[in-house]
This record gives structure tokens, C-alpha cells and sequence, in this order.
């Protein structure tokens, strides 16, 4: 086993280079790794109610961005970004407009709006394919050309989204979810709360975003927000789940 390197964890490593581990893991690593994950998602709750004295590392927040960031997504499109509400005078204003929970948005330590492509955003002719192809995927011009007529096939062909706005920009912001489970998973296991919140005003979160400058509304609209910090109490109930046979069905 190699010790591990400082940051190795966000760094471009591979399977075979997981920072501390053996590849293939050792019977008693991955009963170790089982038991540590299962441990964090226990940990993890909706937490309703933050500490606004506690904020978090700089670092600890850099791991979570990396978590979203190599979350999968349909086509490898990533059509989602994180926006971070830093300022304090721009939060007050979106959680203000947006109605959400002042004890979760207003004083958790991050307070992050994730928005995703719009159907024009996410037009197969326009430039946001043409982006993702040429700097994620390395295509050519052609390539990047033929891709667009595969992916216009299979928004119309297979999930059938084409031509509805509402079906397009849930298919996109589907991929924002994955980005989202992925930071709450990441932020439980190195004991960061957190909370997604959809329970707030979406036309209010697009606007204030797009009033200050940070999306162009015809591409880019909110999708789901999250926090991040640290509760200052507990949940009032246990995590409650069905039981796995209830959940998992063998055919
Ligand atoms: C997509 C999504 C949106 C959510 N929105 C809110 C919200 O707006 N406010 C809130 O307090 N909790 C929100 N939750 C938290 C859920 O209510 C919570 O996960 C669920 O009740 C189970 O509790 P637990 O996560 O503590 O186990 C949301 C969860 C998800 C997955």
C-alpha cells in the first residue's frame, strides 16, 4: 500500500491510482471502505437548521466542487454549472426573492445554485455542443458535426425530449441532480451538512442570476440549490427508509 500524496484525491488519478489503496482492494479494504461509506451516508441528513459561525475550509470545499465536477452525465454534455453565492449582499437578495429557508440558505456556510442548459442551451446545433466536443471530448470539426445529428436523434428517438421546453430542460438539469448527489455524498464524508433545496421560487432564482450577470436566461435557469456547513442541531428524527426488500425488486 503507498501512502498517500498530499491532494492526491484531486488529482486526474484513475482507477488503478485510487490515492491509498490497492487495486484490486483487500477483502478486509473493501469491508473498511463499505462500512466508512455506509457510515457517511448515515451522516448525512437534510439538515434544517445551520450554524452561522462555522464555515467551511476552503480545501474541504474544493473536494466537494471536484466531487460535482466528475459526476456522469447523458452524452458527457455536463450541461449544469455551480454558481457559489459568495457575496453576502447577493445571497440576502436570492434568498429574499426566492422564499427559501433563511436558518438553511441564509446562514449555512455555502449556499450553491446549481442551473442547467435551457432547451436553446442545449440545442444540438448550437455553440454549447460545439464547446463540450472541441475542448472536453478533443473532436474534430467533423466529428462535432456528425455528434450533432446523434444527439438530435437521440433527444427525439429515445427519450423523446425534442420539442418541449419543459421535457429539455428537466433532461438537463436530471444531469444537475447527479452533480448535487455527488457534493452531499462527498460533503457526508468528511462530516459537512448539507440540504438540497428545491423548495424555493424558481422564476425568482433564474431572475436574480441573471440580473446580476451570472447566467444568460435563454441558455442557463436554475435548477436546484444546496448548502453546505454544519448543523447547529441535530434532526428531530432518525433517517427513516423502506426497508430493502421493499426497495430492490429481483426479476
Ligand atoms: C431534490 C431534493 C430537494 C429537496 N428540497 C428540500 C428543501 O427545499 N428543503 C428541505 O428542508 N429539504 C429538502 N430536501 C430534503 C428532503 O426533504 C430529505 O432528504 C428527506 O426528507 C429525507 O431526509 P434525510 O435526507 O434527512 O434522510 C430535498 C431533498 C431532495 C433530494
Amino acid at each position: 500500500m503507498t501512502a498517500p500524496s498530499p491532494g492526491a484525491a484531486l488529482g486526474p488519478a484513475g482507477r488503478a491510482k485510487i490515492a491509498v489503496m490497492p487495486n484490486p482492494l483487500t477483502p478486509e479494504l473493501k469491508n473498511h471502505v463499505k462500512s466508512t461509506h455506509l457510515a457517511a451516508l448515515r451522516f448525512r441528513r437534510a439538515i434544517k437548521s445551520f450554524d452561522p459561525a462555522r464555515r467551511l475550509d476552503p480545501a474541504d470545499f474544493d473536494f466537494i466542487a471536484e466531487a460535482a465536477r466528475l459526476a456522469p452525465s447523458s452524452n458527457g454534455l455536463e450541461p449544469w454549472n455551480i454558481i457559489v453565492l459568495a457575496s453576502g449582499e447577493l445571497r440576502a437578495k436570492f434568498v429574499e426573492r426566492t422564499g427559501a429557508n433563511a436558518a438553511q440558505a441564509g446562514q449555512a456556510s455555502h449556499l450553491v445554485a446549481f442551473t442547467a442548459k435551457t432547451a436553446r442551451g442545449i440545442d444540438p446545433s448550437g455553440d454549447y455542443l460545439a464547446h463540450i466536443g472541441a475542448t472536453v471530448h478533443s473532436m474534430s470539426p467533423e466529428q462535432i458535426e456528425a455528434w450533432r445529428g446523434r444527439f438530435k436523434a437521440f433527444l427525439t428517438n429515445r427519450i423523446g425530449v425534442w420539442g418541449s421546453d419543459d421535457a429539455m430542460f428537466g433532461y438537463t438539469a436530471r444531469q444537475a441532480y447527479l452533480a448535487l448527489e455527488n457534493m452531499i455524498v462527498a460533503a457526508a464524508a468528511i462530516e459537512v451538512d448539507s440540504c438540497p433545496l428545491e423548495g424555493l421560487d424558481y422564476a425568482q432564482a433564474t431572475a436574480v442570476l441573471a440580473e446580476a450577470g451570472l447566467i444568460d436566461p435563454a441558455l442557463d435557469a436554475f435548477a436546484v440549490a444546496a448548502v453546505f456547513g454544519y448543523r447547529s442541531e441535530d434532526p428531530k428524527r432518525p433517517q427513516a427508509r423502506r426497508p430493502i426488500g421493499e426497495v430492490v425488486a429481483w426479476a
